[in-house]
């Protein structure tokens, strides 16, 4: 009975042996182990398997065709301090490329606790290698690429607003370090003092438009700002795109001034006319005082009076007139304020009324005088009224010529509860089917050589646009043209 116990004890035993052999065997990794001279005294079926080593060769020769053992052996270091170590090895395979390993060693002692031998495990990482390395390129790659985009990139804290990273353009778009730009919060490039107002249009945009930032010299930069919520290493962040177009704006604003050069031209006739109303009013007052003085003849007092206050009231009014054309055409960056369109429409009309009589075009007023203010830049809209009304005195005379016929320009407004709409209509020859969409392109004219430059439309689209605004051209055949520009009441005010 004894006997058949141990008997079986003993078949267990073995077959726990045979179990852990096994195991030994198919793991799949390669182990050796190794004696004190770095002999291999086992090793399993993997390693069997790729380099085909027997018992008795050295490990440095076995694992990696070397005569000496490896500089920094981690078996040594187990061999010296009986610890578990760590190392990651590189070598060649036989067809020439490189293999990376992680190599565990670990003691194996006898029953006294001396270090006998040690086992050595290694698993192949050249896989993870080259994906770790792939990622590095990508990683620097996309950090030149980041670098190197002309806009100033930034990444901020989407609480906060602190820059958590930005770009190398933003330091030599601003004039500040990267480690400068990291100690601010985005809000202090801004001009304007109202940071929490710009805080909250930060994080409840995609884009604004035409900001003012400040350089580290204290010079003005006006930048569009794109953002987008993104997440960058496991926090919840806005990238933001700033692109620089201080210079685009200043190239707009020459044109624009150039273009009110060409309508000045333009208003110079008109103003001749209106300035000669009050002109022969205070000369034809002044030389009736003049000619009773003259003649020692006393004026009623009633009527040196009036005349009086003719002259007055005409000096006023020429005063007025040469105002508006210095105002008019005073170089200025767009200032956008409430305003009644009306007002400025009269202003543009009033200009050019007499001119117009003159050509026998009827000046139709249609407009609504209860109307919402709007906000835009007065000077510039007025130059926009200005290019409409000239093109629609061209396109009349341009059919018309000097015949009599229906030569007529309507101006309208009214509001539809969301807009205030402006429509300027001609009688002229309408606009061509196949030119229609392109009259607002700049340099576009049908106008012979010296008449026209084409901008008066790409400019009053740019200021309209400017205001939060839309332009529309039409045409009624050949019964002439109309454009209506429509503005928003409720997201300006
Ligand atoms: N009221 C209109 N009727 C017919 N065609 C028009 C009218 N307004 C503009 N156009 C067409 O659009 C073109 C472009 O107009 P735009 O005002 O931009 O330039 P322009 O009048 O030709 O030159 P500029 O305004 O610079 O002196 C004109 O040449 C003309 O062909
Ligand atoms: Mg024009």
């Amino acid at each position: 009975m004894i006997d058949t116990i141990a008997n079986n004890s003993s078949i267990k035993f073995d077959n726990q042996i045979n179990d852990y052999v096994n195991l030994f065997d198919l793991v799949p990794c390669l182990i050796t182990v190794q004696d004190k001279n770095y002999k291999i005294l086992k090793y399993n079926r993997e390693f069997a398997d790729k380099f085909g080593s027997k018992e008795g060769d050295y490990c440095f020769k076995a694992y990696k065709g070397r005569d000496k053992k490896c500089v920094d052996c981690p078996l040594e270091k187990t061999f010296l301090d009986g610890n578990i170590h760590f190392d990651e090895q590189s070598g060649v395979n036989k067809d020439g490329t490189t293999v990376h390993w992680i190599v565990k060693t670990s003691p194996i002692k006898n029953s006294e606790g001396e270090i006998i031998a040690a086992m050595e495990m290694s698993i192949n990482i050249t896989q993870q290698k080259l994906l770790q390395e792939k990622l590095k390129k990508s990683e620097r790659k996309y950090q030149v690429i980041f670098n190197n985009i002309p806009n100033s990139v930034f990444v901020l804290n989407s609480e906060t607003l602190k820059i958590l990273d930005c770009n190398g353009s933003s330091g030599s778009n601003y004039g500040y370090t990267r480690e400068e730009m990291i100690e601010k919060t985005f809000t202090d490039l801004f001009l304007d003092k109202n940071k929490d107002t710009i805080a909250s249009l930060i994080k409840s945009s995609s884009i604004i438009n035409k900001v003012k930032h400040q350089h580290k010299d204290g010079s003005t930069l006006f930048v569009t700002i794109r953002i987008s919520p993104s997440e960058y290493h496991d926090r919840k962040v806005f990238i933001i795109s700033c692109s620089n177009i201080t210079h685009r704006l200043e190239t707009e604003q020459q044109l624009i001034q150039a273009s009110k050069l060409t309508t000045l031209g333009e208003m110079a006739t008109g103003v001749a006319h209106e300035l000669n109303q009050p002109l022969s009013v205070i000369k034809t007052a002044s030389t009736f005082i003049m000619k009773k003085t003259n003649k020692k003849e006393t004026i009623n007092d009633d009527i040196l009076l009036t005349l009086l206050n003719k002259i007055d009231s005409n000096v006023d009014r020429a005063s007025k007139i040469i105002n508006h054309m210095r105002q008019f055409s005073r170089k200025s960056t767009m200032e956008i304020e409430k305003i009644k369109v009306n007002d400025v429409l009269d202003r543009a009309f009033q200009i050019f009324n007499q001119q117009l009589k003159i050509r026998g075009i009827d000046v139709v007023n249609e407009t609504d005088n209860d109307l919402p203010v709007i906000t835009a830049d007065s000077n510039c809209l007025e130059q926009v009224f200005i290019n409409l009304i000239l093109n629609a005195r061209d396109a009349i005379e341009e059919k018309w010529g000097n015949k009599p016929g229906d030569k007529k320009i309507i101006f309208k407004t009214h509001s539809d509860g969301e807009h205030v709409i402006v429509e300027i209509s001609d009688t002229g020859g309408g606009i061509p089917e196949e030119i229609a969409d392109k009259i607002f392109e700049p340099f576009f004219t049908t106008k012979e050589v010296g008449k026209g430059t084409g901008l008066g439309l790409s400019i009053s689209y740019g200021i309209i646009k400017d205001c939060g605004g839309k332009i529309f051209a039409e045409s009624t055949g050949g019964n002439g043209a109309a454009f209506t520009i429509k503005f928003p009441i409720k997201d300006n005010i």
